[in-house]
């Protein structure tokens, strides 16, 4: 145990550790895990260049040690008892590459505890027990890094807590999973369906033999989760961010989006308005000269709206070995220069403590303001039209503009709206009246435009 008290009532670092290279743990050797082991080899001058010291990777843990990787790790620094090297004094930093909540929760808790340094990838984890860990590294005056959660390679972390730390920031949202960009960019591109272009990029390990958290909208949540926290400086539980996948996408939404000017993509959007958060994730037709329309394949892009910055984006590879590995080393790094004492002084994981982080307001989804475009598959005959825009109009609803093409004596055609401003809740009581219409078949598809997302 450390028997000084550092800056901050932090426990101070013993000088033994100033005077060898800095030891690297990797928990969890995946494909990342392999990159971080490539970076820490192929650039090991140049680490130990800036840091004055090398960086040894001292230890690697996996449940299995057999299985073929890109990279090959001496026998000796291989285990599978995590634990052990947890308790083990000469290990100055780890990297949990395991994912998943348990143990992943457990063994960060215990390094933190234990005076190491923490670097992790696990968005789920932070996104789930992120005010636990915080807390902890902060108490326990270790160092803890979480760049790749977010963005993969893109530095949004460092961005929000440093770089713009001194501004407000009004929203912040983007395309934060690369494997529903991918889908939603190749759907675009090819005219193709969902599963069509899902069971394609599983094949080629583009997309995971379970994709549920990249196409339902969840990994992007857990990112939102994260990055509100930086932004706006509250706790966001996950439940309450709306959140909708790409499942429902379909190939004839897509074509009548890029018929009207956009382009359909899985947005990630937070808004902070007076009276609280709004935060959803979902597909969100957005116009096609928008930058973010642009952000093709596994690419990744966060936009932000800043009172003294305006508008900037931060954009680059969002998944992948090496650019997820270039952030995890990065982090790495930091910690390695605050345990050699040439960090400066150590900021918290947030950039602020985390005990100032407050429950954040959030605006139901009912009460969220969009414009929505609408596909109603109706009867083709006189008066079906008028009724069903009655029921918008109702309901309330304003629409801005109605199409509809071919004609179909006696079968159904699609007719596709769109609708000025309007309120969820308002949007989705008018529509439960439209699908009950004895001339309507199967469900309205309903999409939320942002002109500008900001
Ligand atoms: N599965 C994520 C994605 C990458 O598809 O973006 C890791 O965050």
């Amino acid at each position: 145990m450390r028997a000084e008290q550092g800056a901050r009532g932090a426990p101070a670092r013993p000088a033994r550790k100033a005077e060898r290279g800095v030891r690297v743990a990797l928990i969890g050797w995946g494909t990342i895990g392999s990159g971080v082991i490539q970076l820490l080899r192929g650039n090991g001058e140049a680490l130990a260049g800036r840091l004055g010291a090398s960086v040894e990777l001292a230890r690697v843990v996996d449940i299995d040690l057999e299985r073929r990787r890109e990279v090959r790790v001496p026998k000796s620094l291989l285990t599978n008892d995590a634990r052990a090297v947890l308790a083990d004094p000469e290990i100055d930093v780890v990297i949990e590459l395991m994912g998943g909540l348990e143990p992943a929760r457990t063994f960060v808790l215990e390094a933190i505890r234990s005076g190491k340094s923490v670097v992790t990838a696990n968005k789920a984890l932070l996104a789930h027990h992120g005010r636990e860990i915080f807390a902890a590294a902060e108490a326990a005056g270790v160092g803890f890094g979480f760049e790749a959660s977010v963005g993969g390679g893109i530095p949004i972390i460092r961005t929000l807590r440093e770089a713009l730390g001194g501004d407000r920031h009004r929203a912040i949202f983007g395309i934060v999973n690369g494997t529903s960009n991918y889908i939603l960019s190749a759907m675009a591109a090819e005219g193709r369906g969902f599963d069509d272009v899902l069971a394609d990029a599983q094949r080629t390990g583009l997309a995971e033999a379970n994709p549920t958290y990249d196409v339902d909208g969840i990994d992007a949540a857990h990112k939102l989760a994260l990055l509100v926290q930086l932004a706006f400086g509250v706790h966001l539980p996950l439940d309450a961010i709306h959140t909708e996948g790409i499942r429902h996408v379909d190939a004839e939404d897509m074509a009548y989006a890029r018929e009207l000017g956009y382009a359909i993509k899985l947005l990630a959007i937070a808004k902070r308005h007076d009276e609280g958060i709004e935060a959803r994730v979902h597909p969100t037709m957005i116009p096609l000269e928008d930058p973010l329309a642009s952000v093709q394949g596994a690419f990744n892009a966060v936009c932000l709206l800043s009172e003294a910055l305006g508008r900037s984006m931060y954009y680059g590879q969002g998944a992948g070995m090496m650019p997820t590995a270039t952030a995890v080393v990065g982090d790495v790094l930091d910690c390695a220069r605050d345990l050699r004492g040439r960090g400066g002084p150590r900021l918290p994981p947030l950039g602020f403590p985390v005990a100032s982080l407050a429950r954040a307001r959030v605006r139901p989804i009912g009460d969220v303001v969009s414009e929505y475009y609408l596909r109603i598959q109706a009867a083709d005959r006189p008066g079906v039209l008028g009724r069903i825009s009655g029921l918008l109009g109702g309901a309330g609803i304003s629409i801005a503009s109605v199409v509809q093409r071919g004609r179909k004596s006696g079968g159904t055609v699609p007719v596709v709206f769109r609708t000025h401003e309007t309120r969820e809740r308002d949007l989705r009581r008018a529509l439960a009246r439209v699908e009950a219409l004895p001339t309507v078949q199967g469900k309205p598809v309903a999409i939320r435009i942002e002109e500008s997302p900001i």
